[in-house]
């Protein structure tokens, strides 16, 4: 009698035919009689149909069919819910990769509804720790609807899809950031909370810069594998494409590969990634002094520092230019010049910041020296703006001063005149 727990199937074939299809449900793009009796039904019968509303999958040829199989016109339970029509009932989790894909790995028969659909998915899945542990029946790990859930499924540029950007770290931190439910691994979970106190997940979740990385710019939608040692660097690249040049250029891409460091996490982390400065080069635990102490004899501390000066009094020089200019301008004059000069300096300056990858002393050097020299224009600019501003007070000052003697004498010799001629 397990099938009769929640209403009588007769019963709600009765309720049916005498609502017929005014019963108030969230709109449904189909006709479907399992939408309609579940709709009749309660909590977990029921909420998928809440949910379904605005599935994408809500629409002529897919619907609860397309998943569950069954007969969605016949207002029999027995009949709708037959294993003789395909009906599957709750698919598990180790089914669920395999379900979603009979469609979503078919290009023929995706290319009928959305051509723009890639269907790599189920293959990219099982290259990840997801796919393959799901494959040798772990039923903790992330399956399709882990991510993207069952029933309110939306396309991934949907703002309240639960792989839009935005909510993907929420998606994964459901898992991921349960240490409970994470217990049986053997791995950390402070991936998400260090993501978003890291200059990404601040951009991205509090700043809404939709260029910044979410989980799966770095491991992939599909693929979820930590990146390995070797291919750290292309995955920061992606959007760091100079850092990443840079660094591969330079010897020590060869030094961290026999490491086995991995390329910028050696220095940056992975998830917990800080907005970088010279402090990184010069301060009490310089990033290079993983690997190198003073005197080793390759002089990198000696260059780390040199690095880091340069950078720090170019970007000093910078600021007190910007404060004269800044006083020139609350003079009402004219500092565009010298503003188009400085924002060069500034370019140098970060692009000085780039070339520490280069681990080359010089290239730092070079880069500010350039910098130096607009700062030192930009100086100029405001200097002869200021001083003429200053001579021109002076004159102005003069000349008030000889109109006001003028005017005093005019003033006495007039008052002389009067009083000759009152006499
Ligand atoms: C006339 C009512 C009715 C119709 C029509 C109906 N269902 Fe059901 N369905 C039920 C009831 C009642 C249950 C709960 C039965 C139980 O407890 O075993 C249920 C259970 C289910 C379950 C969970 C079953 C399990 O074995 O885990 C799924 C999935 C489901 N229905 C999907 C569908 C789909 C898909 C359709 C349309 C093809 C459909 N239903 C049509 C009433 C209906
Ligand atoms: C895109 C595939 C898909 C579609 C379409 C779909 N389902 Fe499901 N359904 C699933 C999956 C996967 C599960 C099990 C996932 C889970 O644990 O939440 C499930 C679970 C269920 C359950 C069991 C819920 C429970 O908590 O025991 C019911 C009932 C159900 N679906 C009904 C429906 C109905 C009714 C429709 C149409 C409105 C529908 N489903 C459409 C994939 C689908
Ligand atoms: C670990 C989480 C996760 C799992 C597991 C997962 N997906 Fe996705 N899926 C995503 C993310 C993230 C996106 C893309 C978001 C974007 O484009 O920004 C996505 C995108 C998609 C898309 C849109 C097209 C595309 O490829 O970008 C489809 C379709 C899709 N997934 C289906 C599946 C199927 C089928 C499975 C199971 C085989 C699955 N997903 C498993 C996270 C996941
Ligand atoms: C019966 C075939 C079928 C099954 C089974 C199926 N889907 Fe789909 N799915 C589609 C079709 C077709 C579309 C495209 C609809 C459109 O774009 O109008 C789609 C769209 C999607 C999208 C939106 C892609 C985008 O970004 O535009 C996601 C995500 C998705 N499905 C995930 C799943 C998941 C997860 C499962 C399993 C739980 C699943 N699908 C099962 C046919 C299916
Ligand atoms: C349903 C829970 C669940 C969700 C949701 C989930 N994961 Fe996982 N994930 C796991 C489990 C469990 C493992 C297995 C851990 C292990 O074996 O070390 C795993 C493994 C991984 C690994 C490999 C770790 C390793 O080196 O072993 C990565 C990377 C990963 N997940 C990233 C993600 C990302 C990114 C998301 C979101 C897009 C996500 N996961 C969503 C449960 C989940
Ligand atoms: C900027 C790139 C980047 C982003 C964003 C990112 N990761 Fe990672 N993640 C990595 C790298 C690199 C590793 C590899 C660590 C190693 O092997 O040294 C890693 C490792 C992991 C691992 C394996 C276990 C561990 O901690 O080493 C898990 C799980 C994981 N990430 C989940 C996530 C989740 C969840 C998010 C989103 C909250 C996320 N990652 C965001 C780059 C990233
Ligand atoms: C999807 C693109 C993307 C990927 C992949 C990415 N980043 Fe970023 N990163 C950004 C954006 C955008 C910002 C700017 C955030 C801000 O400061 O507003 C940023 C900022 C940074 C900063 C701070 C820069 C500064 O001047 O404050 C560092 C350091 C950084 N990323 C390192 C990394 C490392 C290391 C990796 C790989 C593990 C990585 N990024 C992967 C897009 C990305
Ligand atoms: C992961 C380890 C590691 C880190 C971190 C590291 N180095 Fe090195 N570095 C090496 C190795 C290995 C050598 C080769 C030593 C030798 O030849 O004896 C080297 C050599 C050098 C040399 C000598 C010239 C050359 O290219 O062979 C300089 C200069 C140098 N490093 C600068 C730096 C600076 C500056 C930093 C920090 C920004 C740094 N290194 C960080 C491993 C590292
Ligand atoms: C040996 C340590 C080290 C490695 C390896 C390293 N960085 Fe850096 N990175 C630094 C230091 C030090 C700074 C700070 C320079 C400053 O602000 O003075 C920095 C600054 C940055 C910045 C901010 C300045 C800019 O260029 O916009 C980004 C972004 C960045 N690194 C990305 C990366 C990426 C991507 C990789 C891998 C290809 C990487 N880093 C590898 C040490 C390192």
């Amino acid at each position: 009698m397990q099938a009769y727990k929640y209403t009588h199937p007769l019963l709600i074939s009765i309720i049916l035919v005498l609502v017929g299809n005014s019963t108030r449900l969230p709109a449904q793009e189909i006709q479907s009689t399992c939408i309609e009796c579940h709709g009749l039904l309660e909590d977990e019968m029921k909420a998928p149909v809440d949910s379904f509303a605005n599935d994408v999958h809500n629409r002529p040829g897919l619907g609860c069919v397309g998943c569950h199989g069954g007969d969605n016109t016949s207002d029999d339970m027995l009949e709708s819910m037959s294993e003789a029509k395909g009906f599957i009932g709750t698919p598990g989790a180790l089914a669920i990769p395999e379900l979603c894909s009979k469609c979503h790995a078919d290009p023929s028969y995706m290319k009928t509804f959305n051509p723009g659909l890639p269907t790599d998915q189920y293959s990219k899945y099982l290259t990840s720790v997801h796919g393959q542990k799901n494959e040798e029946g772990d039923t903790m790990v992330a399956h399709c609807s882990s991510c993207h859930s069952a029933h309110g499924i939306r396309p991934a540029r949907n703002p309240l899809s639960s792989v839009y950007d935005k909510n993907i770290s929420a998606t994964c931190a459901s898992c991921h950031n349960d240490s409970s439910y994470m217990a049986p691994y053997d791995i950390p979970t402070d991936q998400v909370e260090d993501y978003r106190k890291s200059v990404h997940g601040a951009a991205l979740l509090e700043d809404d810069d939709l260029g910044a990385p979410a989980c799966n710019d770095c491991h992939g939608n599909h693929g979820a594998i930590p990146p390995d040692a070797e291919s750290i660097d292309k995955v920061c690249g992606l959007c760091h494409n100079n850092n990443m040049v840079d660094f591969e250029k330079s010897t020590h891409a060869d030094y961290f590969s026999v490491l086995e460091s991995p390329a910028c996490e050696t220095c940056h982390s992975n998830h917990l990634i800080e907005a970088p400065g010279t402090e990184m080069l010069s301060g009490e635990e310089p990033v290079c002094g993983q690997c190198h102490f003073e005197d080793d004899g390759t002089g990198a501390l000696e260059a780390a520092k040199l690095m880091a000066s340069r950078i720090d009094s170019l970007e000093n020089a910078i600021a007190e230019a910007e404060g004269r200019l800044e006083e020139a301008d609350q003079k009402g004059l004219f500092v565009n010049n010298g503003l188009f000069v400085l924002k060069d300096a500034r370019q140098r300056a970060f692009k000085a910041r780039t070339a520490v990858h280069t681990f080359q002393a010089d290239s730092v050097v070079n880069m500010t020296a350039a910098g130096f020299e607009q700062v030192a224009e930009a100086r100029n600019i405001a200097r002869e703006l200021l001083d003429n501003y200053v001579f021109r007070r002076k004159g102005l000052a003069i000349s008030v001063v000889v109109l006001l003697i003028l005017a005093v004498a005019i003033w006495v010799k007039v008052k002389r005149i009067e009083s000759r001629q009152k006499h």
